[in-house]
């Protein structure tokens, strides 16, 4: 009996008519990624669980709700990646990279996996372009400017114009945990009329309360006086540096004193991106600081600052005029009869072998046939051998753009379709 599998649910295939999309996104960002001085890191898309629980947070939804644990392995205790800022700072504390560089410019593309419940443009694997900065001299107000302003290039350069950058400090962890007891304050009268996730928040995490997104709840914290009381000099100095490198660069934000991200590593700035044409509130991109996590892992006590986008939350927010179309095929190869079929093929190897990219359709039907082929293929122009050609020795090669045809030799072939190929535009 035959069985048809379907993709689990909450993954997408990436099929060949989206891939060239996908391919065009990576490349413009591993572009803007050299402009800036990033390097490249792959890390393995499993780690040890504590990993996750110890620098992402016990009470953090990422944990507590969405990790996914490799049930063969539960006693060895691993999860597939959920993001990735631990494993990139695991990777950091190894192989001792403070010891070889001052600052670590690291960026990743990659897929990230989470047992969300699937709804547009959240899905449980779906694919981040981060970037994490990482190092003892990575403690600079200008970094953090620097990493908000290469995120909204990054998307810039993607296509995308209309996007909302919000902004906020939780300041150090010491103001984190002022800030945490204010809350708890304003919210003491109040937990009744809560989630009875925000009930067991307000104890464990209150800061999770803010992001909330059931109704009682934003009531709620609508009415909460959320503001920057709780920050202490330096980091209201710091956040200062931060807004006026960003104004220098002419990067606008939005500051929400609401703003805490949803993992327990930040400390000082914190950002999001969101774009309109989501529908949700679901963020386009996200970030911060996270000056403790690289101590808490084993490291050496340097300052790290990151953020990470969603390539497939960009690619629902892209103009249509984005979808952009794969680099045409140069060449398409028409035998017209069995017996050139294996001249045909050999052409075609010695073109590509020369760096012309080619196909054909490797069965001989009629010539209206192959030609309907290769306008299909896309080709911007095919050459045609058959028994005039071979006596000739000679190669037709039409130009399909224009649909005029000239006879050449095969020593003039590559030259001949490359100005072609040029003169379409390729
Ligand atoms: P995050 O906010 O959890 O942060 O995720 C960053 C981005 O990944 C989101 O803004 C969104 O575009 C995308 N994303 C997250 N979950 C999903 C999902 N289920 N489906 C589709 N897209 C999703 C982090 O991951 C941090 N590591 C960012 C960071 C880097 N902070 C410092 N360095």
């Amino acid at each position: 009996m035959s069985k048809k599998f379907s993709a689990p649910r909450g993954t997408a295939d990436i099929l060949p008519a989206e891939t060239h999309l996908w391919q065009n996104i990576e490349r413009k960002a591993r572009k803007a990624f050299r402009q800036y001085n990033y390097t490249e890191i792959r890390t393995p898309l499993f780690e040890e669980t504590g990993l996750f629980q110890r620098s992402l947070g016990q009470t953090s939804d990422v944990v507590n709700k969405q990790l996914l644990e490799l049930a063969a392995n539960k006693e060895e205790g691993f999860a597939l990646r959920p993001e990735g800022t631990a494993p990139i700072v695991r990777a950091y504390v190894e192989n001792s990279l403070n010891r070889k560089e001052n600052i670590s410019k690291l960026f990743y593309i990659g897929p990230m996996l989470r047992g969300e419940r699937p709804q547009k443009g959240r899905l449980r694997q779906f694919h981040q372009i981060g970037a994490e900065v990482i190092g003892p001299g990575a403690g600079h107000p200008y970094l953090d400017a620097e990493v908000i302003a290469l995120n909204v290039y990054l998307l810039k350069s993607f296509g995308l114009m209309e996007f909302d950058l919000k902004l906020n400090t939780l300041g150090t962890l010491a103001d984190k945990e002022h800030f945490s007891r204010i809350l708890r304050e304003q919210l003491k009268n109040k937990v009744r009329g809560l989630c009875e996730d925000c009930r067991q928040r307000y104890t464990r995490n209150v800061f999770r309360i803010l992001d909330c997104k059931n109704k009682s709840c934003r009531d709620v914290i609508l009415g909460l006086r959320i503001d920057h009381s709780h920050l202490s000099d330096e980091s209201r100095s710091y956040f200062a540096k931060v807004t006026q490198a960003l104004d220098n660069l002419g990067v606008t934000y939005k500051i929400c004193y609401d703003l805490v991200r949803g993992l327990d590593y930040y400390t000082h700035t914190v950002f999001e991106i969101s774009g309109d044409s989501l529908g949700s509130q679901d963020a386009l991109s996200a970030g911060g600081r996270y000056n403790h996590l690289v101590n808490q892992l084993g490291g050496a006590d340097v300052p790290a600052i990151g953020f990470a986008l969603g390539i497939e939350r960009v690619i629902l927010s892209l103009p249509n005029e984005f979808a952009a179309k794969a680099e045409p095929l140069q060449v398409f190869v028409i035998a017209l009869d069995e017996q050139y079929l294996g001249k045909a093929f050999k052409i075609l190897e010695i073109l590509r072998a020369g760096g012309v990219s080619g196909d054909m359709s490797f069965q001989v039907t009629s010539v209206k046939s192959q030609m309907r082929q290769a306008n299909k293929s896309g080709a911007l122009t095919a050459i045609i051998l058959g028994e005039e050609e071979e006596k000739k020795d000679m190669i037709t090669l039409k130009d399909m753009t224009h649909g005029d045809q000239k006879q050449v030799q095969m020593d003039e072939l590559i030259n001949e379709i490359e100005t072609l190929c040029a003169k379409a535009g390729r």
